[in-house]
């Protein structure tokens, strides 16, 4: 009983002798007071980003925040914003990883979690040259208008299903199926549907994996920020390694479907795991990171696209003057014998508008992911010591009223009035990051956000539930790393086109 009395004094003594030293040498941004041992945890509320907010309006735009002895500095002003994602990239472009991503990512051999180094840059590299490259992603079109089009083919079964006619949708889950196939197509090369339109079996073990890590992330607790409390916790490693064994077998078995496929057919098809796998020898891949990669887009791309999506329809149904000035657009660049196309997107400007400007006020990922400085640096004023975690609040940035004129008013306008870039160049506006770690899916994603938007406003007419009014719709949002709706958008999808447009059009590949 004496030894670990003994110990935890000792760790609590030496955790306050840190601290101490560290507010002696540096100068830390202020921030709220933390406790011993616990620092911040029961402070930060669980919309963070909301709260972080607030405590840059009495701390200001940098504060520190402590996750037990963990310091994390919050920004959240767009020059700051800068000078972390450009000034002071360099030093600031590792990621911290909970238990649950280092043993997913075997301690960073994917590319979300691994730190800045030769390994990132290298497969960094794999990613901007092969993965997104714009050939690629041109020559994957085919499956992304499949997937939209099956998309509208299921909203409008369920619109004029007798038993739903006239009654509101829950779109998130015709959403979250469109997203699923995309991803799995892009990167498996597989749908996972069976002939009779129902998930097959390995379907159901990739579903079945996606949300046992939905449950793993959210039992990581407080004492996560507490490492000599862990202990306490150590079913959870087991469970940690347990999801991890699945989620390769079921990869491996994928992979070697492919490898089969390609050595009978001696051809290599475009979807990730191919063209990882024609690129193994090239930049000396391990299947580790093979693995890491495949599962890398698959959680960083499926429920940002659902959730950007949910974001917007929920602002046009709240909107209904911007709703019809887009569909105007589309009537006038599309017409209505015919559906829409990706390459229709150039010529339009105002529903690009549209996906911005929801992005502009709901990113998916409102703190974007954590970075962490690989030495000690200097933000605004203050001292970063190596170590520290740095949030970035681009939530918070891109409703800053000293940069956005009516920020809290969706507009599409402002982005005609003035063209700001949302990939990185302007820091006002990051939903998908800026510098080293810029998110390399960005213009798939606006791909796939303005292709899902133009069909969906093409096709239907949203008005919010019967007895609801516009202005009623819950804009509240979700705690957690992505930030879905708190309450799911239901609306009322009324066909605007011909019967026969809303047929899917299925493409083989
Ligand atoms: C609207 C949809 C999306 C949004 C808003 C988004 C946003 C972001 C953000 C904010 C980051 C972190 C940047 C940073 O840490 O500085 C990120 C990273 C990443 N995203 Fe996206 N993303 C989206 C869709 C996608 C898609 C479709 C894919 C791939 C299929 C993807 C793949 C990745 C990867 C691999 C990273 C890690 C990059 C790194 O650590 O170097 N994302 N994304």
């Amino acid at each position: 009983m004496a030894l670990p009395l003994v110990l935890i004094s000792a760790s609590i003594c030496l955790l306050l002798l840190h601290k101490l030293y560290q507010r002696l040498r540096f100068k830390l941004p202020p921030g709220p007071r933390p406790l011993p041992v616990v620092g911040n945890i029961y402070d930060v509320k669980p919309v963070r980003f909301r709260c972080y907010a607030d405590w840059a309006k009495v701390y200001g735009p940098i504060f520190s925040v402590y996750f037990g002895s963990q310091l994390n500095v919050v920004v959240c002003n767009s020059e700051l914003a800068k000078e972390v994602l450009k000034d002071k990239d360099q030093h600031l472009a590792d990621r911290q990883r909970d238990r649950m991503q280092s043993q997913f990512s075997r301690n960073g051999q994917d590319l979300i979690w691994a730190d800045y180094g030769p390994h990132y840059v290298k497969v960094r590299k794999v990613c901007n040259l092969e993965l997104f490259s714009a050939k690629r992603l041109e020559s994957l079109r085919p499956i992304r208008e499949d997937e939209v089009t099956a998309l509208v083919e299921s909203i409008f079964k369920d619109s004029i299903n007798s038993e739903n006619s006239g009654e509101a949708l829950l779109l998130r889950e015709h959403l979250g199926s469109v997203s699923l196939n995309n991803i799995t197509r892009l990167t498996f090369g597989k749908r996972f549907i069976n002939s009779k339109g129902e998930l097959d079996e390995q379907g159901q073990e990739f579903k079945g994996i996606v949300s046992n890590g939905g449950r793993l992330s959210a039992k990581i607790t407080a004492a996560e920020h507490v490492p000599w409390l862990r202990w306490m916790f150590f079913g959870h490693n087991k469970a940690f390694s347990q999801h991890t064994a699945r989620r390769d077998r079921l990869t491996r078995v994928i992979m070697q479907e492919h490898t089969l496929r390609r050595t009978a057919t001696g051809g290599s098809k475009q979807h990730f795991v191919d063209a990882l796998f024609s690129l193994k020898e090239q930049y000396d891949l391990s299947e580790d990171t093979i693995i890491g990669l495949l599962w890398d887009m698959i959680t960083a791309g499926m429920d940002t696209t659902t959730i950007s999506v949910e974001w917007a329809m929920a602002e046009l149904v709240k909107n209904p003057r911007v709703q019809k000035k887009a569909q105007e657009e589309l009537d006038q660049v599309v017409g209505s014998d015919r559906v829409m196309s990706e390459s229709d997107i150039s010529k339009l400007t105002y529903l690009q508008s549209v996906a911005k400007e929801a992005l502009r006020l709901h990113p998916p990922t409102p703190l974007m992911l954590p970075h962490k400085a690989n030495a000690n640096v200097k933000i605004g004023v203050y001292d970063i010591p190596k170590g520290t975690v740095v949030n970035v609040n681009v939530w918070a940035i891109g409703r800053d009223p000293a940069i956005w004129k009516d920020p809290l008013e969706f507009r599409p306008e402002r982005f005609l009035e003035e063209d700001v870039d949302m990939k990185g160049h302007d820091f006002r506006l990051l939903p998908f990051g800026a510098g080293r770690r810029v998110c390399p899916g960005a213009q798939l994603a606006i791909n796939m956000v303005t292709s899902m938007l133009g069909h969906l406003l093409h096709h239907f007419s949203w008005s919010p539930p019967q007895g609801v009014k516009p202005q009623d719709i819950d804009l509240s949002e979700n705690s957690g790393r992505v930030t879905y709706m708190l309450v799911p958008l239901k609306a009322v999808a009324t066909p605007r086109l011909p019967t026969h447009m809303y047929k899917r059009v299925p493409v083989d590949m």
